[in-house]
């Protein structure tokens, strides 16, 4: 099934106003995607030589720099034809993806993460906002359905930043998992690129819409310097479940500090695979923070539906709302999930 929201994603024209899913083709859904892990290096090679971006401005203090997603299509086009995707069983997603036109979600297929969503920018505020110190002892981040992964460029660039900047250094890890691993490819590894090229420079020399020429130089640079940092970036696709959470579990065998997901709770149909990977992906003293609009009409998801699912997990599972926006046609949260036990 494909369908486009009218939610008014942030890359997207729509406005505001909810309106239920518009079904465009009655195709049955493939079978979900298969769970992979990357490692950066696998990724690495695959980044385009070019990449035109636009830098999104969520405080004074606050910007991260995006893909600009007519880049992503043009390279899509230009690839078209040639075997270059995440690996050989990826090809069917490319073309699915240079296909998509303006389908905000092809159930299945491609699950929306090109663009980046307004609940990803709540997130980023969330965090910006928090009291400095909250997040220091956070060293392994999850975003589970990442897209185009704004939380976690945000954290990304804090942690670059305090280890420029006398923190001592010792291991980071952030795990970034989508269900398209083309996405992964296409915007999530470019967009982590552009926040780490954007770190070397002072904040005046840093062009807010222009394009990176990325070099073998650079690239090497990127590898060598966030490893002499202590960072580590490691990825996976596929669809939540099990086999996600195995793979979950060997990249950080102690669980995650911190599990961010935004607009990912649009589908009743997976929102419990997506609380159980959250909830088996939390280490003995993590917390999640899940941003999303209360209710997704048409698709059925909501903000009282996950805390339903995680409350219903026992096992001492508590949700808290730490924000809200309510002034907006469709109100906006973002729940912190954390375990008393
Ligand atoms: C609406 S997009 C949101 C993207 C991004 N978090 C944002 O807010 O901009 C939903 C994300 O969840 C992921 N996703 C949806 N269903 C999934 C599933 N069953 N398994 C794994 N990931 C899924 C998609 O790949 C996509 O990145």
């Amino acid at each position: 099934m494909s369908f486009r929201f009218n939610f008014g994603g942030d890359d997207s024209e729509d406005d505001d106003v909810p309106a239920p899913p518009i079904v465009t083709a009655k195709t049955p859904a493939p079978a979900v995607r298969i769970p992979k892990y990357h490692t950066l290096e696998d990724l690495i090679r695959l980044l385009p030589q070019n990449i035109s971006y636009s830098t999104l401005k969520v405080s004074s203090s606050v910007r991260i720099p995006r893909r600009e997603l007519y880049d992503v299509r043009m390279q899509l086009m230009a690839e078209d034809g040639l075997d270059i995707s995440v690996d050989g069983e990826e090809q069917a997603e490319k073309s699915a993806l240079a296909g998509l036109g303006d389908e905000d979600i092809r159930t299945s297929f491609y699950e929306g993460g090109l663009k980046s969503w307004e609940c990803s920018v709540d997130l980023v505020r969330y965090l910006a906002a928090e009291e400095e110190g909250t997040w220091g002892g956070v060293r392994r981040v999850l975003e589970l359905g990442c897209g185009t992964s704004l939380p976690s460029l945000y954290f990304f660039q804090s942690t670059l930043y305090r280890l420029r900047h006398g923190e001592e250094i010792s291991p980071h890890h952030f795990t970034l998992a989508d269900y398209n691993a083309e996405v992964l490819r296409l915007v999530t590894l470019p967009n982590l690129f552009l926040s780490w090229a954007m770190s070397r420079v002072s904040p005046g020399d840093w062009d807010d819409e222009a394009d990176l020429d990325v070099t073998e130089v650079l690239r090497a640079e990127f590898t060598s310097d966030i490893h002499s940092l202590g960072i580590t970036l490691d990825f996976i696709s596929g669809g939540w479940g099990d086999d996600m959470l195995q793979l979950l579990s060997s990249s950080s065998p102690g669980g995650y500090d911190l599990v961010l997901g935004s607009e990912t709770i649009y589908s009743q149909a997976t929102t419990g695979l997506f609380t159980d990977v959250l909830l088996g992906a939390l280490g003995k003293e993590g917390r999640g923070l899940v941003a999303a609009k209360q209710i997704y009409f048409g698709v059925g998801g909501s903000v009282g539906d996950f805390v339903g699912r995680v409350e219903g997990r026992g096992a001492g599972w508590r949700c808290k709302i730490v924000r809200e926006e309510r002034d907006v046609g469709v109100g906006r949260s973002i729940v912190e999930v954390s375990s008393s036990s």
